[in-house]
């Protein structure tokens, strides 16, 4: 029906007749002609119509908002000051010979321009929210991020080869969706978390290289940055050691950021121990724009008279940590307590802190805070060379176990960094986090967890440690940080079922259990499992960072709310007595009825 797209038109198409297919973004009547703005994925164009022509202009009286029209006219200049410098087609109109109305529409529930929609009425709307020229774009940049995604795998030979939907458990430590079997009683599958094992196996078969660009199923805490199923680049590679899939995997990277929004990314990425990523910005994806730092100070308070300081350097996994702002002097009482209440979500107890008026009195005379007086000199002294303070500058203070401290402090050095302006002026910031550990402790379980997943292989160097000392020892992990979020991470697998068997020994998982929960794959491995690794890089976060957008939400089409629900299709919703027969389940009473307290 359509000549041109509505955005495409610029001077090159003067002079032409061209017939347009689109939405009526905007009507405006101007003593006589009246101008409409008609909208199509690729933007805006303006359409004059005259009243000469009177059939024409009477339809053209008729058009609302969004109403669906097809116009054929002549491309032309704007009037001399009214060009629109926003918009490739502001140098241009279009003179309308012809205007079919092809549809009509209801009155949309809110303007597409509207700055101030609440999520919800978006959700709940979504196919006019989807009309917008915002979710236009970041549909077509998650589109063209994927396909750079594919070009660049297909051509380094990868196949796409697609895994089950249904299947059992898999290993990422989240709770499963679960989808109830009717012809088997009371079984169950899960949708997968991600489709780890089928790669691996999938390695074993021989196919070398394999990717997959798909959904994953996790029931887990929604977050800004998280989406019960969300998508991955999956990826998997036989034959290739730690390094050359890090130096790959970079290279798709940088390709894909070239292609998609043309910018270099730095070649090669920086690299970074998780070790040193903890110690200095307490995170192990920090945010390398922001300029400040973390710095260690449990040895140096282990034995202050400031018993909050004291007591966590002298406990197991208790960490006190310093956080210098430079002319953070200036801070005032109002932000202090504000900031206090911010590492309070992570659960610190408190936030000490130093405000440095004169660094060549140690005491209360040239350091302000309510803590000095419980400091003795020489803690002093360590902390004010260790941070590099200056004059003018705070020093905040994290004292409780590491993760809180790592998390608190952490998150407060972002969240200043990026409101006071304490960053490098970088738009784009890789890092890939390395040699993470095996394992971490759950402290109330009382057992160790698997970092990445169980099939993750350890340093050839510290096999030893998996029975000696789990904590030290390492893994062949490595996970793509930018800007301060997680966008990938993979491992080197184990493919040797001896070591595999320890490693579950070290997580507690009994050879019986190991065999229900995933006895398939140990078999497989059993057949001449190749040396194989990959990772998988979450395409809705990349695409979130890639349109600047505040949500995860923003970029997929039809997304889930915070609290796992489709506002658009009302799911999930409750089902049938008779589907819920088939399947073999019988609700529990809702726990409505509470009995009152004594
Ligand atoms: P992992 O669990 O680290 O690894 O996931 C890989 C990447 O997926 C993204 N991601 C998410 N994105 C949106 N919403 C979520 N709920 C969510 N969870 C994860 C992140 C993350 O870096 N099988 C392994 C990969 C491997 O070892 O090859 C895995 O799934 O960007
Ligand atoms: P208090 O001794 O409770 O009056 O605390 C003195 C200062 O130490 C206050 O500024 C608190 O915010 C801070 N503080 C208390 N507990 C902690 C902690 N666990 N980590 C860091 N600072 C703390």
């Amino acid at each position: 029906m359509r000549t041109h797209y509505c955005g495409q038109l610029n001077v090159s198409n003067l002079g032409q007749t061209v017939t347009l297919c689109g939405w009526a973004h905007r009507r405006r009547d101007h003593g006589g002609v009246i101008f409409i703005d008609l909208r199509d994925r690729e933007g805006l164009a303006q359409v004059v119509c005259d009243p000469d022509r009177a059939d024409m202009f009477a339809i053209a009286e008729s058009v609302r908002n969004e109403f669906v029209l097809k116009v054929t006219g002549r491309v032309r200049r704007r009037p001399e000051g009214t060009d629109n410098k926003n918009i490739p087609s502001g140098e241009i109109e279009i003179l309308c010979h012809e205007i079919e109305v092809l549809n009509v529409s209801v009155t949309p529930p809110f303007q597409l321009d509207d700055e101030n929609l609440s999520e919800n009425v978006r959700l709940t709307h979504r196919v006019i929210d989807l009309r917008r020229p915002q979710m236009q774009h970041n549909m077509m940049l998650r589109y063209k991020t994927a396909r750079a995604f594919r070009r660049f795998l297909d051509d380094k030979g990868f196949i796409d080869i697609e895994t089950p939907m249904l299947t059992k458990s898999t290993p990422e430590g989240a709770r499963d969706y679960l989808v109830p079997s009717r012809v088997h009683a009371g079984e169950f599958f899960a949708l997968p978390q991600s489709p780890q094992l089928f790669k691996q196996m999938l390695m074993v078969a021989g196919f070398d290289r394999y990717y997959q660009i798909t959904k994953c199923f996790r029931d887990e805490d929604l977050r800004a940055d998280r989406q019960p199923e969300f998508t991955q680049v999956d990826i998997e590679t036989s034959f290739l050691t730690e390094e050359q899939i890090m130096v790959l995997m970079e290279e798709m990277i940088r390709t894909v950021f070239k292609e998609v929004l043309n910018v270099a990314l730095p070649n090669p990425f920086p690299r970074m121990t998780y070790a040193e990523a903890m110690g200095r910005f307490g995170s192990d994806k920090p945010d390398m724009r922001v300029t400040l730092e973390i710095t260690e100070v449990t040895d140096a308070v282990k034995d202050v008279a400031f018993k909050v300081f004291a007591g966590v350097a002298n406990s197991d996994n208790g960490r006190v940590a310093a956080l210098r702002v430079p002319k953070g002097g200036a801070f005032s009482r109002g932000e202090i307590d504000e900031y206090t209440k911010f590492v309070g979500i992570y659960g610190a107890k408190g936030l000490a802190y130093i405000k440095v008026n004169d660094i060549t009195k140690l005491n209360e005379e040239g350091l302000q805070s309510p803590i000095v007086k419980n400091l003795h000199e020489a803690a002093l002294k360590t902390i004010v060379e260790r941070t590099g303070a200056q004059n003018g500058d705070i020093i905040f203070f994290g004292a409780d176990k590491a993760k809180i401290v790592n998390d608190a402090l952490g998150a407060l050095r972002s969240k200043i960094g990026h409101e006071k302006g304490y960053t490098n002026g970088k738009a784009w910031e890789p890092l890939w986090v390395v040699d993470f550990p095996m394992f971490e402790y759950d402290d109330e379980a009382k057992r160790w967890n698997a970092c990445h997943h169980p099939f993750t292989a350890p340093k050839d160097e510290h096999l030893a440690l998996l029975e000696s000392d789990p904590g030290k020892c390492l893994a062949k992990a490595y996970d793509l940080a930018l800007n301060g979020s997680e966008i990938g991470g993979g491992s080197v697998r184990i493919h040797k079922e001896e070591v595999q068997s320890k490693v579950f020994r070290a997580l507690n998982i009994g050879a019986e259990e190991a065999q229900l929960k995933f006895g398939f794959l140990l078999d497989a491995l059993q057949y001449g499992a190749p040396p194989h690794g990959g990772l998988a890089f979450g395409l809705d976060r990349i695409v979130t960072m890639m349109t600047g957008s505040e949500s995860i939400r923003d970029v997929i089409a039809f997304p889930k709310t915070q609290r796992a629900q489709c506002l658009l299709t009302q799911a999930p919703s409750p089902v049938d007595e008779k589907q819920l027969r088939e399947l073999h389940i019988r609700l529990r009473q809702p726990a409505t009825v509470e009995t009152p307290k004594e």
